[in-house]
Order: C-alpha cells, then structure tokens, then sequence
C-alpha cells in the first residue's frame, strides 16, 4: 500500500571530516539486498521507471542531487522530493513508480531483493491496474 512507501532516516556519523552513513542488509531497511544498481548522467528532463514490480523490494537513496519519484499503489497516487544521501524511500512491490526532475549530476542508488529479472516487471500501467484490483477483489475482506 502507498503508506508502506516511507522515507527511512538512515544512521549517520557526524564528522567534521564529512559525515558517513553506514546500511546494512535487513537492518536499516526491511529487506535482504541482492543487487545495487544506480543511475547517472541523467540528461535534464529525463523520466525513467514507468513500471512496477510483482515480487521485488526496493530502497532508493539521492546519494547526490536530487529527483522526484511518483508513487501509485494502483488506489492512491503520491509525488516524494529525495534530497538526502541519508534518507531514503522503500518502495514495496506491486508500486507503480516514475522517476522526473533529476537535477543535474544526481544519483540514484537503488538497493534490491533480487537480482535482475524481466519477468518480474509490470511495464503496462493498464496491466498493473487489472492485477491490483484483481488481488483486491480476491482479498476475502473486500468480499461483498
Ligand atoms: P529499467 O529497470 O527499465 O530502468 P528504469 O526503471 O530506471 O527506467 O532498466 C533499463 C534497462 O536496464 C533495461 O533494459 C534492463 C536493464 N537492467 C539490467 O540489465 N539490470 C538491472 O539491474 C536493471 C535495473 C536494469
């Protein structure tokens, strides 16, 4: 559910010499890490995502600059600023999510629970609406 994608404070060792933040694998954030991939060289005006994901979990830091991502469990639609290299947003699978307004020299680290696979991506919004509503209907609280 969208109140699931959260902005997590991570840990953060203030130091004259520069501050450090320190992540570790099912501790500061909910999931064993798999993979770390990252974004770069973004050109102004760029969109990426577009997508969900069936099973993956997802953890996104700024570690440099900043970018929107918009969030839409398939019922509500949120718009979250990361500026931060000590903040981050977890983004739980079935998350509909894009990605704007990357400034210029950002990064975009993503932490996930698995390795790269293509059959795990919802890359049709129309697709990823019928297997929310789908799952919800067959959830037996929503049943009438
Ligand atoms: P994609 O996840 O669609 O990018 P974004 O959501 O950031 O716009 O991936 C873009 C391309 O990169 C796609 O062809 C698959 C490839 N890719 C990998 O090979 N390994 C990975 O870990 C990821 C995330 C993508």
């Amino acid at each position: 559910a969208i109140a699931d994608c959260r902005i997590h404070e991570l840990p953060k060792v203030h130091d004259p010499r520069g501050n450090l933040t320190f992540i570790e694998s099912n501790r500061q954030i909910p999931f064993p890490i798999q993979r770390v991939y990252y974004l770069y060289d973004v050109p102004g005006g760029s969109e990426r995502g577009g997508h969900a994901h069936l099973a993956l979990h997802q953890f996104v830091i700024a570690m440099s600059g900043s970018f929107d991502l918009v969030l839409d469990d398939g019922f509500t639609r949120k718009r979250v600023h990361l500026n931060r290299p000590y903040n981050g947003l977890y983004i739980p699978p079935m998350t509909w999510r894009e990605l704007d307004n990357f400034s210029s020299g950002s990064v975009c680290m993503v932490l996930a629970s698995a390795v790269y696979d293509e059959a795990d991506y919802l890359r049709n919004y129309s697709e990823f609406m019928c297997r929310v509503h789908s799952q919800h209907q067959s959830e037996p609280t929503h049943r009438i």
